[in-house]
């Protein structure tokens, strides 16, 4: 069987999930995790909601809320990875050692940090008010997140992509220092996942104060979904679904066919009202089966707690074993094992080498072999070593584009690509 694709996702632990979190990521995760040939990685990124928030008991409520949606909306965590940041104290160790390897340029590039000092250079403060090194430092943290997975593919919003690229960097620079250990992730963009609009048709979001609520009493979102805005197209007259949110947030939980009956009933001239308890009576038709369970859930706090100590020791059997392993390579290291591990990190130090020499012909040759010995490149011969080292002085420094000609031949089963990548090693190793 193939090795199977790992897919993480992190839920920051500010805010109570409403219908747009639902529609937008809980519901197509729960749908997600249930493929076969994945595994899959949820957690409740508590470390990063310090960033954002300082009320400890919004925290722990949150954090209660979030885990009690995803299991209400269904999610197996006898299925899934479904553990708690705080609970891994491999992730915050891992931060520290992927600090190491990034520069901090890469992280003045952050769009999040970036914002905040336009903001305060455009109001004439210092470029750093209200900038925490934790904002500064969130890229890493959740690089750490997604590197102690090795996941592959990381469901994102387009807002996170960046985010995605730096842990990538940070893996790769891990690897070019340690050896490969690290798997470079990938922002993995659903695009058939609907935006869900919210009452006043931007989209939903705590920000706008335009949501409606996943759980909460009935009359409550009864409520929120009367308050949706429409025109003031009287009853009996043809209503328009194009920009109409109540529409598409009826088109995110309907059927095709029940969504072409409400678009009947709009041209048929439905009354807003009529339309409404519509709306509000399918989404009840979803959200009431998990209702029970949520509410079960977040008066049950124990039992919650025990699912996510059960998810983190189920996790903590990947992270540990894996953090061992990089505290060695990075040479955090019992010292009664010193002797054996510096030769292997002399070999694996090792760098791609030409190694010249002179044939019965009488001419003079060189070959390019990479750091494991394997033959990369055999040279025709040259009339003296000079003109050899010239070109190989030539290959050196065209390491992105190197021009073969006649003078040189890839080996078997080797690409110009790995040709390149060593005469980069090597470029790199120089510099
Ligand atoms: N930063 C993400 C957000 O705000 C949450 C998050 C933290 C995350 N760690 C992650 C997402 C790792 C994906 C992978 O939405």
């Amino acid at each position: 069987m193939a090795a199977p694709v790992r897919y993480l996702t992190g839920i920051t632990t500010t805010g109570t999930p409403h219908l747009g979190n639902y529609v937008g990521a809980i519901r197509p995760a729960v749908q997600a995790s249930r493929a076969a040939g994945t595994e899959n990685f949820y957690f409740l990124a508590d470390y990063h909601a310090l960033i954002k928030c300082d009320e400890p008991a919004r925290i722990q409520r949150s954090t209660l809320e979030i885990a009690a949606c995803w299991l209400a909306a269904g999610l197996d965590p006898e299925q899934v990875f479904f553990y708690r940041q705080s609970d891994i104290p491999e992730i915050p160790e891992l931060t520290w050692l992927l600090t190491c390897v990034t520069g901090k340029g890469l992280l003045n590039r952050a769009h999040a940090y970036k914002a905040q000092v336009d903001k305060n250079t455009a109001a004439g403060v210092d470029p750093d008010t209200d900038v925490t090194a934790g904002l500064f430092m969130y890229p890493v943290l959740m690089a750490a997140d997604i590197l102690m997975f090795k996941a592959h593919r990381i469901p994102v919003g387009r807002d996170q992509v960046q985010h995605i690229e730096m842990a990538r960097d940070m893996a790769q620079s891990f690897n070019h220092l340690y050896g490969e250990h690290m798997v470079l992730p990938e922002a993995a963009i659903d695009e058939s996942v609907a935006l869900l609009p919210g009452l006043d048709g931007r989209k939903m979001s705590k920000s706008y104060d335009n949501v409606i609520a996943l759980f909460g009493p009935p009359e409550q979102i009864r409520k929120q979904i009367f308050s949706i805005v429409t025109d003031s197209r009287a009853p009996g007259e043809p209503k328009a679904v194009e920009g109409s949110a109540l529409f598409q947030i009826y088109q995110a939980f309907a059927s095709p066919q029940e969504t072409q009956q409400l678009r009947q009933a709009y041209a048929d001239g439905i009354a807003w009202s009529d339309a409404k308890q519509l709306l509000f009576e399918r989404i009840d038709r979803e959200i009431a089966p998990m209702r029970a369970r949520y509410e079960h859930l977040v008066n049950h706090p124990a039992e919650l707690e025990q699912v996510l100590q059960a998810g983190a020791a189920k996790a903590r059997r990947r992270a540990t074993p894996l953090l061992a392993e990089l505290r060695h390579a990075v040479g955090l290291r019992n010292l009664a094992s010193a002797a054996g591990a510096a030769k292997k990190d002399k070999a694996r130090a090792a760098l791609p080498t030409f190694k010249q020499y002179r044939e019965d012909d009488g001419l003079f040759h060189f070959k390019f072999v990479d750091a494991q010995g394997r033959l990369l490149l055999q040279s025709a011969g040259f009339a003296s070593p000079k003109e050899a080292g010239q070109f190989i002085a030539q290959l050196k420094q065209s390491a992105s584009a190197p021009q073969l000609g006649d003078r040189a031949t890839l080996a078997d089963g080797v690409a110009l690509a790995e040709v390149n990548a060593a005469l980069q090693a090597l470029a790199d190793a120089s510099n």
